[in-house]
């Protein structure tokens, strides 16, 4: 972490948990965690769009430091998309940031870079900072695959994305392998991986722009071991899933030390 990065700390609620469950995860997390916390990293919460109001309305009714995080969106503002969620919708919710890319949604539902390069210019458009995920699957990192792939994926994503948009956005990389499944990355490999990412944003922009872009590790983060990702110098935070879903769990994370 350098000076200038704020580290940025998500949860991840996944499909996981009612509006009134997440008001509760909210409510405790207020009271675990002290206004130097949040100071410190920004907090950010991002439940399923079913709880967004409610946490909003708890956000600002208490007044409490945390962010509004979307974990998706559709590119379009508006239209015959039965079921979807619009990025100006989002925004008229507060939300901060929108989750665009995650794996989950990649491999699940067959987002493609060209659909998740969309999204973010939606939530770019629509005021708001997309979380972009990128990561490699198992097959690819032991085939030696896993610089090329990472990558390609930011280089799609960030696809006539103008640099002053870029420079806002939030990545996170998240290992695929390490997603959900208890084996976390190396810290020290994750660092590697997260300095291509800048490499490539240099490239594309120009190496200042690469150096504020905030870069989130994630895949199995928890109180146990999100110390060394924080030390290392590259990564700027985390995205968390199961490790969020307990506030306790996701305050010491946040804590970190
Ligand atoms: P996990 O999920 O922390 O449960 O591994 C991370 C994510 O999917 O963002």
């Amino acid at each position: 972490m350098t000076q200038e990065r704020r580290p940025i700390i998500a949860a991840n609620w996944k499909m996981h948990k009612t509006h009134l469950e997440a008001i509760q995860a909210v409510q405790k997390l207020s009271y675990l965690l002290e206004k130097e916390d949040a100071e410190r990293a920004e907090v950010v919460v991002c439940p399923p769009f079913t709880a967004l109001r409610a946490v909003q309305t708890l956000i600002d009714a208490d007044k409490l430091p945390y962010g509004l995080g979307a974990q998706n969106v559709h590119p379009e503002d508006h239209g015959a998309f039965t079921g979807e969620i619009s990025a100006p919708m989002l925004a008229a919710l507060k939300v901060r940031y929108v989750i665009v890319g995650h794996s989950e949604r990649r491999q699940l539902f067959g987002e493609d870079d060209l659909f998740v390069n969309k999204k973010a210019r939606a939530v770019f458009a629509n005021g708001m900072t997309p979380i972009v995920c990128v990561g490699e699957t198992l097959d690819e990192r032991e085939a030696g695959g896993t610089e090329s792939k990472v990558a390609q994926q930011i280089r799609r994503a960030f696809d006539n994305v103008a640099p002053e948009h870029a420079a806002k956005a939030v990545i996170a990389y998240e290992p695929i392998w390490a997603i959900g499944t208890g084996r976390n990355a190396e810290p020290a490999d994750a660092g590697q991986v997260v300095a291509l990412i800048r490499a490539t944003l240099a490239e594309r922009y120009d190496a200042a722009l690469a150096q504020g872009v905030r870069v989130q590790y994630g895949g199995s983060v928890k109180p146990g071991n999100i110390r060394d990702f924080m030390a290392h110098p590259e990564i700027d935070g985390a995205l968390v899933g199961g490790a969020s879903l307990d506030a306790e769990e996701f305050a010491l994370i946040v804590k970190y030390r």
